[in-house]
């Protein structure tokens, strides 16, 4: 038997393996989802065994294989798409043709990928920015920070940092046509981790003189400080994102070793004299009682690990550890939540603690939804569910924005 069929043999096998764990009762999109898990699946594995054997990282393999979605800067009737650097950083620019008597808003937004991969020109984050840039006649921003590992933290969140200020220079607001008080910052996932953290440090930063509009999150990522939230647990083997996976794609932001990797795992990975950060995490404290019952809170285990890794202690990588008195200072947001996602308790909880501090959120959670699948908006994956989100996501920039 060749290589070639024992390949073909072994992957259909993986397959009917994967394809056979259930989905959650009801959940959107139940056949396409199992297909896209299921391939996930296969390909988080064949990534594991291209590591072990040293031909390539984790990350490596599953970057090449989401590059297969990038599209050009194709412009349409509507809009002009250009590729073009905001100081050193590059970005994908959507422009509404149409001839406008006001200035218009933008969006700023950062696409998800744990800072390891994708980018704003993968087919779902194109297609996003275009129907956002089309439906708000506004001009859209996406952003290609530098990725991980070749660029640790905090350079992602250093870069959108520069975009933003880059776009914020009068001269260019002005080209473009954009109005300075109806600004938003987005983000989905890690993106999402970054429209908040961008939010924070800026809106704190006394040198910042602008008032930005608005921020919207969708199925953000905002703490590594606690790793068994009870949504960890719930959805451990995902639908789409794993814990396994997560934290092997987060961690080579923080650092290249495998050290921290097993320690976040098992929730072991927080230094000694961080006990009372946890307060900002708490989840026995935020989460609302219906995702407390059955669930019992286990105090951090604090100072296993030798080094010490800086990332972690930082509102930028978590912006739930911000201060009341920060978070006092964010904007109008939107935050969008999915029942089946095991980042949905970030998610609530920063809802919990921006309305406790007087921050005006509205927050949609949906109770059939599932993490990522922005990143799967066109064919062939088609998910309904992107859409949905789409949808929810526009309508209220439609009218907040
Ligand atoms: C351009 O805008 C019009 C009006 O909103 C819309 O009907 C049309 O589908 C848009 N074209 C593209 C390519 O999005
Ligand atoms: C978290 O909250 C629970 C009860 O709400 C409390 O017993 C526990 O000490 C808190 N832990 C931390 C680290 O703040
Ligand atoms: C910490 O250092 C000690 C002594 O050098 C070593 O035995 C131990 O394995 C280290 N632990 C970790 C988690 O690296």
């Amino acid at each position: 038997m060749g290589y070639r069929t024992l390949f073909f043999a072994l992957s259909f096998i993986l397959f009917a393996y994967y394809i056979h764990i259930p989905m959650p009762e009801g959940i959107d999109d139940h056949w396409r989802l199992a297909v896209i898990d299921a391939t996930i699946q296969i390909v988080s594995n064949l990534a594991k065994l291209t590591e072990e054997i040293g031909l390539m990282k984790y990350v490596e393999f599953l970057r090449r294989t989401m590059s297969l979605h990038l599209t050009n800067p194709i412009s349409d009737e509507n809009l002009t798409v250009i590729d073009v650097d905001f100081g050193d950083i590059p970005v994908r620019l959507y422009l509404p043709k149409r001839t406008s008597e006001r200035q218009r808003p933008a969006v700023i937004y950062f696409h998800g990928g744990a800072y390891v991969m994708s980018s704003c020109k993968l087919s779902g984050y194109d297609f996003l920015n275009r129907w956002t840039a089309t439906k708000l006649d506004a001009v859209v921003v996406g952003v290609e920070y530098r990725l991980a590992p070749k660029y640790l933290f905090p350079v992602a969140i250093e870069d959108s940092i520069s975009v933003v200020k880059f776009f914020l220079q009068a001269k260019v607001l002005a080209k473009y046509g954009v109005d300075p008080a109806r600004i938003c910052f987005s983000g989905d996932s890690s993106g999402g981790t970054l429209a908040a953290a961008v939010s924070l440090v800026l809106q704190n930063d006394p040198k910042f003189k602008h008032k930005i509009k608005a921020q919207a999150l969708i199925y953000p990522g905002l703490q590594i400080i606690d790793t068994f939230m009870p949504s960890h647990k719930l959805y451990q083997h995902g639908p789409l994102l794993s814990r396994e996976m997560t934290f092997r794609l987060l961690t080579p932001y923080m650092a290249d070793d495998n050290i921290l990797y097993k320690a976040i795992l098992n929730n072991q990975h927080m230094p000694e004299g961080s006990r009372h950060v946890f307060k900002f995490v708490n989840w026995s404290t935020f989460l609302p009682e219906k995702y407390k019952k059955n669930q019992v809170y286990t105090e951090p285990i604090l100072g296993k690990l030798n080094a010490s890794y800086p990332a972690l202690l930082d509102s930028r990588m978590s912006p739930l550890l911000a201060t009341d008195a920060q978070l006092r200072n964010l904007q109008l947001t939107y935050m969008l939540t999915c029942e089946h996602d095991l980042l949905r308790d970030d998610g609530l909880i920063y809802v919990a603690r921006l309305r406790k501090v007087g921050v005006q959120v509205t927050h949609e959670h949906l109770e059939n939804g599932y993490h990522g699948a922005l990143s799967f908006a066109t064919a062939p994956f088609n998910l309904k569910l992107a859409l949905k989100i789409r949808d929810m996501y526009i309508t209220w920039l439609k009218n907040n924005l």
